[in-house]
């Protein structure tokens, strides 16, 4: 059982009430620390006092009215041993065995902005997915493309225009060029309004399933799919599921139905609307009057099919905060609908990426690019690698790729570090750098303790039966228990930036001591048993940690 619940539970077992602990920022303050006493009016003292002779304990201290724990020198020692012996399942549970989450994310299926903030999705998104795997969840995830809809009607009409006035051919379609037409249409459609009811009728005529308007719709999807699909093999991420939109046509009249018989929808103007009890919330559009279908009615007939085929426990969405009231909307809509019982749903919303100049610029020139940016971050990596000693020995090929494992993580770490619900702030040289709160002082870090690993021969083995650890070592000790008290955390609170965090710290901590401490030449061999012992642990916690995040860790760099 994680230590955490444990201590929980014997608490528990005292007050006979519920009880929660949290891990002190400051190990001054105990490995973990309780105000269950406080909460429940009851004697501190005393419950500390039943506590005593519990062997996880060293001691049980009450400052405050809080009772802080600190753990045993003998449980740290065995939970070190147990983390050498687990490697890269340290840290795993059974949490959620039995259970399924399904997460929808990735967001750079917009073809109006494209800027560097429409990754945090793909990059928050895919880390949660990760946490929720190491914990024992069958994980679904699924990309909800946006290739449905009137933003669709739009470029259907201008193509069509085209081909009808400049003899354009459907082949000759790319990326550019829709990403034209589409910025076209809006600045036309302020001076000529009844273009965006010319691009309805389009998109009615799609969802009729119009030849042409199919054939066009097709071949936009092909060809910003291809440039999607670029963008993901550079970011490393494969999403399971890309149904999108879509693929929703003609599951979305069952719906409609159940929403009729309830009583939720009602008919107003032509359009069929839902409202909200109390008028809490602004009411929605299931079916527009032409009889066109809504991304909200889309949202429900998804839900509907998750739940047929995956039955989850969980439905989470890692969407921009744009759309939180939307989402707000969308989970009443389910809760009224009376599809809530089994399900939690989850919104997990994040904010904008704003650059410090306000523009997103790359040595290419202002341009907001996905590609560009991703390919600046690599070739800022290059030039860190190449002025770095450890990469002499490297070969081209071996410095291209390190180079991409470094650029890319580091802009996956930017965003992952923060919380996400903030707006952030991108900018190059804290992003690719050597320090700080970095993925590439991590990934250094890593590589640190590899090359100390490496230096002494073989694996760490068994940790010293007395090996007195110093301050460093205690505190470093003291963090790298807590991992799996972490990984739960970042979980639960859909917050990978905790798990960043933590490891900022422990990779901290680490340095410092390697900056004092011998380890290959430590004064004694139970001293460099026991250093090598920390060496592995910390090296691969941050190895573990970087994976959940979708952050390679190299051996060298
Ligand atoms: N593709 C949408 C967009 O880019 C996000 C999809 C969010 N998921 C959902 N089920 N609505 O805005």
């Amino acid at each position: 059982m994680a230590i955490k619940k444990e201590i929980e539970n014997l608490i528990e077992k005292i007050i006979g009430k519920k009880a929660t602990v949290e891990m002190p920022d400051n190990f001054e303050h105990g490995d973990f620390s309780t105000n269950a006493a406080i909460k429940e009016k009851l004697n501190s003292q005393e419950i500390a006092e039943q506590l005593h002779g519990n062997a996880l304990f060293d001691k049980a201290e009450v400052v405050n009215g809080f009772i802080n724990f600190f753990l045993s020198e003998r449980f740290l020692l065995d939970e070190l041993q147990k983390a050498i012996r687990e490697k890269e399942k340290y840290g795993q549970s059974n949490a959620g065995k039995g259970k399924t989450i399904v997460i929808d994310y990735s967001e750079i299926g917009r073809a109006s902005c494209r800027g560097i903030g429409h990754l945090r999705s793909t990059i928050i998104g895919q880390a949660i997915y990760n946490l929720y795997k190491f914990l024992g969840y069958k994980c679904i995830g699924d990309n909800h493309l946006g290739d449905w809809g009137t933003q669709f009607g739009k470029l259907v009409y201008q193509i069509e225009l085209k081909i009808k006035n400049e003899k354009l051919k459907i082949k000759e379609l790319n990326i550019e060029k829709l990403e034209r037409l589409y910025v076209e249409f809006h600045r036309q459609a302020k001076e000529k309004p009844e273009m965006e009811d010319e691009a309805r009728k389009w998109f009615k005529k799609l969802e009729d399933g119009d030849k042409q308007a199919q054939r066009i719709w097709r071949a936009c999807v092909e060809i910003s799919m291809k440039e999607f699909n670029r963008i993901y093999d550079l970011l490393g991420v494969k999403i399971d599921f890309a149904l999108g939109e879509s693929f929703y046509q003609g599951k979305m009249q069952p719906v409609v139905e159940e929403m009729k018989k309830k009583g939720l929808i009602r008919l107003s103007e032509g359009a069929w609307v839902m409202e909200f009890p109390d008028s809490q919330l602004p009411s929605l559009i299931a079916i527009k009057s032409d009889q066109g279908t809504t991304y909200f009615l889309r949202d429900l007939a998804t839900i509907k099919y998750r739940f047929s085929k995956w039955k989850p426990d969980i439905i989470a969405y890692e969407v921009g905060t744009d759309q939180t009231l939307y989402f707000r909307q969308l989970f009443k809509a389910t809760e009224m609908l009376g599809w809530t019982k089994d399900v939690e749903f989850i919104h997990i919303a994040h904010g904008l990426m704003r650059t410090e100049t306000g523009k997103f610029s790359t040595r290419k020139g202002d341009t907001v690019h996905l590609e560009d940016v991703l390919q600046e971050a690599v070739d800022r990596a290059g030039d860190i690698i190449n002025n770095s000693e450890t990469s002499r020995g490297l070969s081209e090929t071996e410095k291209h790729q390190l180079a991409k494992q470094v650029g890319i993580g580091a802009v996956k770490y930017n965003d992952l570090s923060q919380h996400h619900l903030r707006d952030i702030v991108f900018g190059w040289d804290k992003i690719v750098n050597l320090k700080g709160n970095s993925g590439p002082y991590l990934q250094y870090t890593y590589a640190r303790c590899q090359s100390v690993l490496q230096k002494a021969g073989d694996s760490p083995g068994a940790v010293p039966k007395a090996p007195a650890p110093n301050e460093q070592e205690l505190k470093i000790l003291r963090e790298l228990v807590r991992f799996p008290e972490i990984v739960q955390k970042s979980a639960v609170e859909f917050s990978p930036n905790l798990l960043c965090n933590y490891i900022f710290k422990l990779a901290q901590d680490y340095n410092l001591f390697y900056d004092k401490s011998p380890i290959i030449k430590a004064p004694t061999p139970v001293e460099k048993q026991f250093r090598l012992c920390l060496t592995f642990a910390v090296g691969q916690v941050i190895k573990t940690s970087l994976g959940i995040l979708g952050i390679k860790s190299p051996n060298k760099m």
